[in-house]
């Protein structure tokens, strides 16, 4: 059993040790089943909480709003217009007023040390809901999505495809050191994790009896992988020149038929969201006006196949969030 979360932040994964990630995930189950029996579960009754959102979000603001309301909370949500966070006021004293009046606080922006921050100034539990450099939140609906489909997750063996240096990249290759899952980064040789990133994980790995592999070779990336990953090519906070660049480098590892046959025959297919697989975005359409190109990271048809488990995932998301408030807060 892990040492109490209770009144820990919740900024980055390296921060946990891998019984206190087993723990959340153990929560995560038992609040889906409450969730799914329609059983009531307001144990947080009295507390208030506050999301400050400086990026756009759908599933992260919304598991953290439903998540909160059935914990019983109090929900406040404060996008960048509406704080003087960072204009008319810094990131200490904002920190420090919120501390005073809430007993949680989610951030969604721009670089960690941000989030840091505010976890050091508020004197309540920070959450991180996505920044740059990690997204750790995801990491747990993603390993509970693994874990229902395998029933266990050590062992396995997790491709990420694309952008190897972004956030959801980043925080997948720390979670599967932590769980012992076999991490493979697939993508340009120069568009990989950081390399002290990587030095850490693989220690982390040795200690957990799995491997961080990097590589731009699709085919021996992704041969015999039981979950393929991948995530938009350009995020968000990153300029829209991006594009033509990002679409030269990395269209050769779309997640497409010829990367799920070379996969094991039971693998699953994941990815955070928002996916760019069709034309039905307006930045799908620009980009299709733009360079001719239909869909981006994952075709429409692995997208929408059996073996894609990402509408499962998305919904983990908020039974994972809930066990995470739930755990630092209770
Ligand atoms: N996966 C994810 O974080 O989605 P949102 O950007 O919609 O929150
Ligand atoms: N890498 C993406 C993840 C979105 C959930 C971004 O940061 O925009």
């Amino acid at each position: 059993m892990p040492r109490s979360l209770s009144g820990r932040n919740f900024l980055k994964l390296l921060d946990f040790t891998t019984e206190e990630i087993q723990y959340l995930l153990e929560l995560a189950k038992d609040f889906k089943r409450l969730k799914r029996t329609n059983t009531p579960h307001k144990y947080l009754t009295g507390k208030n909480i506050v999301l400050l959102f400086e990026k756009t979000s759908t599933r992260t603001r919304c598991s953290f709003e439903v998540a909160g309301n059935d914990l019983g909370m109090g929900v406040t949500y404060l996008d960048p217009a509406s704080s003087q966070m960072g204009n008319k006021e810094s990131l200490e004293d904002t920190a420090k007023v919120l501390g005073r009046m809430f007993d949680g606080i989610e951030y969604r922006g721009f670089d960690q040390d941000i989030v840091e921050d505010l976890g050091r100034y508020a004197g309540i539990p920070v959450w991180n809901g996505l920044t740059t450099e990690f997204h750790p939140t995801q990491m747990l609906a993603d390993v509970l999505t693994i874990e229902e489909n395998f029933g266990r997750y050590k062992g396995l063996k997790m491709v990420f495809m694309g952008d190897a240096r972004n956030n959801v990249a980043n925080s997948l290759m720390v979670v599967s050191a932590k769980l012992g899952i076999n991490f493979v980064a697939c993508g340009p040789k120069d568009n990989m994790p950081d390399a002290k990133l990587v030095a850490t994980c693989r220690k982390i790995a040795k200690e957990n009896g799995c491997t961080i592999t990097l590589t731009d070779d699709v085919k021996k990336g992704t041969k015999n992988a039981d979950v393929i990953y991948t995530d938009i090519w350009v995020s968000m906070g990153e300029p829209a020149e991006l594009w033509e660049k990002r679409i030269k480098l990395l269209s050769p590892y779309q997640v497409n038929d010829a990367v799920m046959a070379n996969a094991n025959p039971e693998a699953i297919f994941l990815h955070c969201l928002p996916s760019f697989h069709d034309l039905e975005t307006s930045v799908g359409r620009e980009i299709y006006e733009k360079f001719g190109l239909k869909e981006m990271e994952v075709t429409d048809k692995v997208f929408r196949s059996p073996q894609s488990k990402v509408f499962d995932e998305a919904e983990n998301r908020m039974h994972t969030i809930k066990a995470v408030m739930y755990a630092t807060l209770k």
